[in-house]
């Protein structure tokens, strides 16, 4: 197969994550005999720096045309100026909006391997495997904000559409049924009036869907059970900010930040696969940075935007191997574990493939 990949690092450890990510998916093509065409394209503070804009229109214009786009990540304190308008996040903001990337997934599965490295007791672990579908273009991240004329007043409005909350719960409940057919729908019913036109449409979307248990949970409430009982969750569906919240959370199910993918999708098949982790300044450019969230992001684009699911499944057990080799970058290091770097995890996962 022919594809076209973008390729966005932006700023941080984006740019040394992503270069890994991006050799994985070279070593795939060369196992599996595609081709993949990648082209780079600045994003957020790089792209700041560069041309005065977190999101250039090349830049956009590249991904419109691409098949699928690898981010990395965006932000730092070179940027984080109060005073300046424009900022980095509005580079990926504008990319989720600009592409109608609706749908976020992200999958949470603990590697039995990394049990250790999380904060949160093994018997309370075992058995984890959810993702969290993340509503992206709506709510709060996209509603009218400002201050007033005095200063002393600001304002950031969230609002919803039944369109906007029907698409994006369609896609948890169809994940559903190839998974363990159950639906948890996140909201803050008894406070917002965006959550309860929000838990309307899901019950009535839930009556179309007998076969999918369903169950409604107020946020703060999922946030407890999240870390009580995790093993219990398959699909959890929310709107934008609580899903923003919940898969920071629901990262350390998974051992660490440093292994979390996730993929951004819409209408067709185009997607934007990027780690939920941050850029992370303060270890940028060190060369230890853990890559397989990154390299786990190239296994979704290749099995979402792609359909190569063989690939993706390979993609995926080549980091559980070098897992079980005992290679773990430093944010995973445990007694007796094989410390590496960031592109000598990526050289190992992609020699395996
Ligand atoms: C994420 C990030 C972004 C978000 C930031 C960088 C704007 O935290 O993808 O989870 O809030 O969506
Ligand atoms: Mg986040």
């Amino acid at each position: 197969m022919h594809a076209k990949i973008a390729v966005l690092p932006g700023d941080g450890i984006g740019e040394d994550v992503t270069g890994e990510a991006k050799k994985v998916l070279e070593a795939v093509a060369e196992r599996f005999g595609h081709q993949f065409m990648f082209t780079s394209a600045l994003v957020g503070g790089a792209a700041i720096d560069a041309f005065g804009v977190p999101l250039p229109e090349d830049t956009l214009a590249l991904c419109r045309k691409s098949d699928a786009v690898l981010f990395g990540a965006v932000g730092g304190p070179k940027w984080d100026d109060p005073t300046k308008p424009v900022r980095p996040e509005q580079g990926l903001l504008g990319l989720r909006k600009g592409l109608g990337l609706y749908a976020n997934l992200r999958p949470v599965r603990l590697n039995p391997l990394l049990v250790d490295a999380s904060t949160i007791k093994p018997e309370v672990l075992a058995g984890t495997d959810l993702v969290v579908v993340r509503e992206l273009t709506g709510g709060i991240y996209f509603g009218a904000r400002g201050r007033t004329d005095d200063g002393k007043s600001a304002y950031d409005t969230m609002t919803y559409t039944t369109h906007e909350i029907e698409r994006v719960l369609r896609v948890a409940f169809e994940l559903a049924r190839k998974r363990r057919r159950h639906v948890t729908s996140v909201d803050k019913a008894n406070v917002l009036e965006c959550s309860r036109l929000w838990r309307e449409t899901a019950s009535q979307m839930a009556a179309q869907y007998p076969d999918v248990q369903f169950e409604h949970l107020l946020v703060d409430s999922c946030a407890m059970h999240l870390i009580r009982r995790p093993a219990s969750f398959d699909v959890i569906v929310t709107e934008n900010m609580f899903g923003d919240i919940l898969t920071d959370e629901a990262s350390m199910l998974a051992g660490s930040m440093g292994m979390l993918p996730s993929a951004s999708l819409g209408e067709g098949t185009r997607g934007l696969y990027e780690p939920i982790h941050g850029s992370a300044p303060d270890i940028a450019g060190k060369g230890i940075a853990n890559p397989l969230a990154a390299i786990l992001s190239s296994a979704l684009l290749l099995r979402y935007s792609l359909n190569l699911e063989t690939e993706a499944a390979a993609v995926e057990a080549a980091v559980d191997q070098a897992l079980a080799e005992g290679y773990r970058t430093s944010d995973l290091a445990s007694p007796g574990m094989r410390v590496c770097g960031t592109s000598e995890m990526g050289n190992l996962v992609a020699g395996i493939i």
